[in-house]
């Protein structure tokens, strides 16, 4: 240590700083008198004048000796600290001119959940943030706006939900309220469902259970649904074959009255067996809810009318009348002056099925038109793999399956049907009152002259054969 620095520091806190300065050799020394080092015997007054200048303000001498000078950085810090306590005059003079719409949303502040509230309550209040939100929105959406009297609404089904008791708890009160005017659900969902018109049991399981031991026991398993095989899936089978080699069967015909003529056997059997309201094809059946499939082939439905043809049955599913029939009623809802939604529970095929109604009303049969007006979606599927089941609605703008300028009334939500289902048909059963049903099964053939006459209309051309088309 240089003597003379901290002698002349003198004794107390501002000696000890001195001390920690290290002592200079002659390099230093001469360093520090470029700098403006103290010159001897004015070491503490050149002190005292420093500290002060780095410490903001009159702080008390002593409280200098005890605070020394800081480094550049060090004071950098402290000026961003203290400036937390106050709005800067910077920010207080920035224009925020967006500020106002970003926060409109709901403050963050819920109450404490007491138990005593009513489950829609509890989803306006609660579910704030992340899917719960998401959630909280897709059922405002649906009971708010998509439930207006001039919204045709469609379902797409898929996943195992009936199996999982979803068709008898969600969609068969959904249908019965008018809450659904049509349905594109997966075959396995409808030939599932007739388990419960029948009376077979469905029971709750575990995915953990043996499978091996459940083929040994008879039983068959989706996750934690378990489905007796001989008395459940091939008992339902050998009814479903006797019938559709019923007369009314044997034609070419749409799922819509596939599934339509089959509710009516369904229909039949829940009144035999003193059931209600336990099968979606009855009960679409009774409400005039047209029920189409989007892959014919694809379930124990389309594997049974193969069998049949075998044994020369002459039912022939025809999928074209259900891509015009579809199309017809998205394009009713809008020449009628109203509006279309679509409700789409998962993915798969029947969620593209529900879609390409507006792609074939604008690119096929090339008639104006702009899109869905509504879109829900609750799914588990990520977009970013390019598939289907996870495409957002403003991917589905892009083919035309969704109005532009409706991009605001979309929501996905990403949960589990099963889930969110129960949730959103009792939020809209305790918020909205019943439709009138819209019977859209009985207005096929309406919508369909509709859609033809509009087609050649915009289109100039006749008959594959040369002759006038017959528009009636
Ligand atoms: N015995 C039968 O008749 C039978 C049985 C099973 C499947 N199938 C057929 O197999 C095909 C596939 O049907 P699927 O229903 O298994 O389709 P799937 O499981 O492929 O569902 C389609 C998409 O929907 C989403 N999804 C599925 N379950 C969901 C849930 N609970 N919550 C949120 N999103 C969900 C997933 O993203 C999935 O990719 C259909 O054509 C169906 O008819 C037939």
């Amino acid at each position: 240590m240089n003597p003379s620095w901290a002698g002349e520091a003198g004794a107390g806190e501002v000696g000890i700083w001195a001390a920690h300065m290290g002592s200079p050799g002659a390099g230093a020394q001469a360093r520090n008198a470029r700098r403006g080092a103290p010159p001897a015997g004015r070491t503490d007054e050149w002190l005292a004048r420093r500290a002060k200048r780095f410490a903001w303000g009159t702080a008390p001498a002593d409280l200098i000796a005890v605070n020394p000078p800081m480094a550049r950085t060090e004071r950098r810090n402290l000026r961003q600290r203290e400036q937390l306590f106050d709005t800067p005059d910077w920010l207080k003079q920035k224009q925020c001119p967006h500020k106002a719409k970003y926060m409109a949303g709901p403050r963050i502040q819920p109450r404490n959940i007491t138990g005593k509230e009513k489950l829609p309550d509890l989803i306006d209040a609660t579910f704030l943030a992340y899917n719960g939100a998401r959630l909280r929105e897709g059922v405002q959406l649906f009971t708010n706006r998509m439930l207006e009297p001039d919204v045709t609404v469609g379902l797409s089904v898929s996943g195992a939900l009936t199996p999982a008791g979803l068709g008898c708890s969600s969609i068969i009160p959904l249908i019965k309220a008018g809450f659904v005017d049509w349905i594109v659900s997966t075959g396995a969902n409808l030939y599932h469902d007739l388990h419960f018109a029948l009376n077979f049991p469905v029971h709750a399981g575990s995915p953990k259970f043996d499978d091996t031991d459940l083929r040994d026991n008879d039983l068959v398993r989706i996750y934690d649904v378990v489905i007796p095989y001989s008395d459940g899936l091939m008992a339902t089978d050998e009814i479903l074959r006797e019938i559709m080699l019923q007369p009314e069967f044997q034609k070419e015909m749409g799922t819509a009255e596939l599934h339509y003529l089959i509710g009516r056997y369904a229909a039949e059997w829940e009144r035999k067996n003193g059931l209600k309201d336990v099968s979606v094809m009855a009960a679409a059946y009774r409400a005039g809810v047209p029920c189409y499939t989007s892959s014919p082939g694809d379930s124990t439905i389309g594997m049974n009318v193969a069998g049949v043809e075998l044994r020369g049955s002459k039912l022939r599913v025809n999928p074209s009348i259900d891509v015009n029939e579809t199309t017809s009623f998205v394009l009713a809802a809008k020449r009628g002056g109203g509006r279309s939604a679509v409700v789409l529970l998962g993915g798969g095929s029947p969620k593209n099925f529900m879609l390409q109604t507006e792609p074939q009303i604008q690119e096929v049969l090339r008639i104006k038109e702009f899109g869905q007006d509504f879109f829900l979606q609750i799914t588990d599927a990520r977009p970013d793999t390019g598939g289907l089941s996870g495409a957002t609605p403003s991917e589905a703008v892009s083919w035309g399956k969704v109005d532009p300028a409706r991009l605001p009334d979309a929501v996905v939500c990403y949960t589990d049907s099963t889930i969110a289902l129960p949730l959103m048909t009792h939020y809209a059963l305790a918020r909205r009152k019943r439709r009138k049903l819209r019977r859209l099964y009985d207005q096929r053939a309406a919508c369909m002259k509709a859609l033809t006459r509009e087609y050649f209309t915009h289109n100039k051309v006749k008959m594959i054969d040369g002759s006038e088309p017959d528009l009636g």
